[in-house]
């Protein structure tokens, strides 16, 4: 049977699952039901859900939770994280609780700056491109006012352009290089929506004679190193009593080695720069954010200096212990799915309704606490010990264990190594 459709998108939710199933699976009635048991029987809610996406099936659910005790600038948050990876909560609640009691985190936003390109080919004179430029600026950011004048209104808009030659790259290229404010919004559809205008009006602007203007493209860029914060916990070493195994010197000597590997070794940095992303990862996707674009900034962001490394760092100086994390974060309490996607409303107003400086702040901070936890974890205990303690009920649901059965591995588990051999003998051994 063929495998290619056309006029897929134009078919019916129930047409589209209908050609799947049979398309793709032999036990259709199995895929159809579990498919369709996502489905939210609150039917203007599943629209909502459908009309987010082309080719809606289903819904795909993340578990939604909620990490108390976060300290941050003196004030008390729980931060809603949407993540399916078993440790992550906990360790991040268990970090937030650390802190609580040593002062708490401090967060500052450095910059919140974002930036966008028009990128063309110029066959002529740069001479004459550049002072064309120059008495054209005005009618670019003129001609885009009515883009711009409610970002401005609320204090946002264009912060500069300029032109820049790239041709020693590749030959005839040249970008309008933008930078913008956008208040509380990602502003990703402000600044491409300001780009396409800018390409516009500087195609018309630039007289043929002068050479010829050929537009390539118009887009935002994801690279957002100048919309950044930092966010930082500090104690006095002697406080710094994590488990049992390590006194607080020994502790704080092999988190500061732990951070440096990360910071000289790709490899380690980036499964250290993972762990941290677990926690940011979370709240941007809770709070109806673009993960992808958070992603590709950070890791870019990482890789700054020419060789991938740490987003965190740590010192001890004069007996204090610091530790923080700088992390361009572009992201928005308005616009997008922030205010659209129930479950995102709802996280941001756990969060107190934030600004997007806010936001930023307590997403670095989630970031940051996720990293102590797992640096804290891998230097004394490993981190198998809580992670497989967490995964314990995954793999109990996959061996199809009853409450009872689940009652009394978590209670046999609490004494015992979970592996998932350990745990398959264990289980087998109450049921026979
Ligand atoms: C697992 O999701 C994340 C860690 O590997 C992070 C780290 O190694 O720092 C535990």
């Amino acid at each position: 049977m063929s495998k290619s459709i056309s006029g897929f998108s134009k078919l019916s939710k129930n047409q589209k699952i209908e050609w799947i199933i049979k398309t793709y699976f032999e036990n259709s009635d199995v895929a159809e039901n579990i498919i369709k048991q996502y489905w939210n029987s609150n039917e203007r809610l599943q629209q909502l859900h459908d009309e987010f996406i082309e080719n809606t099936i289903t819904n795909f659910y993340l578990p939604f939770g909620i990490a108390p005790n976060f300290l941050i600038d003196g004030e008390l948050f729980v931060i809603p994280m949407a993540i399916e990876e078993s440790s992550v909560i906990a360790a991040a609640s268990k970090a937030a609780k650390f802190w609580l009691k040593r002062g708490g985190f401090k967060a500052e936003v450095i910059a919140t700056v974002k930036t966008g390109q028009v990128h063309f080919t110029f066959d002529g004179d740069v001479e004459k491109l550049n002072s064309k430029f120059e008495s054209i600026k005005g009618n670019l950011i003129s001609e885009a006012r009515s883009i711009t004048q409610n970002m401005e209104a609320r204090g946002g808009g264009i912060v500069a352009i300029d032109l820049i030659d790239k041709s020693d790259s590749i030959p005839n290229y040249f970008q309008l290089h933008a930078s913008f404010k956008t208040k509380d919004a990602m502003g990703a559809n402000f600044i491409n929506s300001c780009l396409e205008q800018f390409a516009k009006t500087f195609k018309r602007e630039v007289d043929p004679s002068l050479g010829s203007v050929e537009i390539i493209m118009s887009i935002l860029s994801n690279y957002v190193p100048d919309c950044l914060v930092r966010a930082e916990v500090s104690c006095p070493i002697q406080e710094l009593k994590v488990g049992e195994s390590l006194s607080p010197q020994l502790f704080a000597e092999k988190f500061i080695r732990a951070i440096e590997i990360a910071e000289i070794e790709p490899y380690r940095a980036v499964t250290h720069n993972k762990g941290i992303m677990n926690g940011i990862d979370a709240v941007v996707l809770a709070t109806g954010n673009d993960f992808r674009a958070i992603e590709a900034g950070a890791h870019a962001y990482a890789a700054r200096n020419g060789r991938y490394s740490s987003l965190t760092h740590a010192t001890v100086e004069d007996g204090i212990f610091k530790f923080w994390i700088e992390i361009p974060l572009a992201l928005g309490t308005v616009g997008g799915l922030t205010r659209l996607h129930p479950l995102a409303k709802i996280a941001l107003q756990m969060l107190g309704n934030p600004t997007a400086v806010e936001l930023m702040k307590i997403t670095a901070v989630a970031g940051l606490a996720q990293n102590f936890a797992a640096i804290s974890s891998l230097i004394t205990t490993g981190i198998q010990q809580g992670h497989m303690k967490m995964h314990l009920m995954n793999i109990l649901n996959e061996l199809e264990a009853s409450d009872s059965e689940k009652k009394a591995m978590v209670s046999h588990f609490k004494t015992n190594v979970v592996t998932h051999n350990s745990v398959v003998e264990a289980l087998e051994n109450i049921r026979s």
